[in-house]
């Protein structure tokens, strides 16, 4: 999915025509399901602008760190909720007890696989979060179209957008 969605071929159009694509978008794991996508980015960049004024990087990245969820449009492939929004996880390792809704992931095959279900699987101690796998969702598709379009945003701003739906339960 990474490697037919990192080709960025679906679309071409503006941030604003995309926030406004999300008013079609229903996020199932969303708690706030009464409002639509686009008042949680707006409500999102204006509380940040409240908390850190001069940081106006900061509201354009609250602004757009949803807009992977048009994955969820008949016109951008229509994948289903999981493979779009909910937590996202590392992979190619063992499944933490601190992922959410751990107990599910003995449903996967990759818990009995032998090469990932270890500490370290295919990773090496220290390797860096920056070789480490994650799930694909919204997160990594509005990372790969910020990167791959030479966003002048910093690179805090795409750590944000990339790791946004990385939780772990305490
Ligand atoms: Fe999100």
């Amino acid at each position: 999915m990474r490697e037919e969605y990192g080709k960025l071929d679906k679309a071409e159009m503006s941030i604003w025509e995309c926030c406004e694509l999300l008013n079609d978008v229903v996020d199932e794991s969303d708690p706030d399901l009464d409002e639509p996508q686009i008042m949680h980015l707006l409500q999102s960049a204006e509380a940040i602008r409240k908390d850190y004024p001069d940081e106006d990087w900061l509201h354009l990245t609250a602004l757009i760190h949803d807009l992977g969820k048009i994955l969820l449009l008949p016109q951008f492939g229509q994948l289903p909720q999981w493979a779009v929004v909910g937590d996202i996880f590392p992979v190619g390792c063992a499944f933490d007890k601190s992922n959410v809704h751990y107990k599910y992931f003995e449903e996967n095959p990759d818990y009995k696989n032998p090469n990932y279900n270890t500490r370290n699987g295919v990773y090496s101690q220290g390797c860096g979060l920056n070789n480490v796998l994650m799930s694909f969702g919204h997160d990594d598709y509005m990372y790969l179209v910020a990167k791959e379009n030479g966003t002048t945003l910093p690179s805090a701003a795409l750590f944000i957008i990339r790791y946004h739906s990385l939780y772990r339960k305490n």
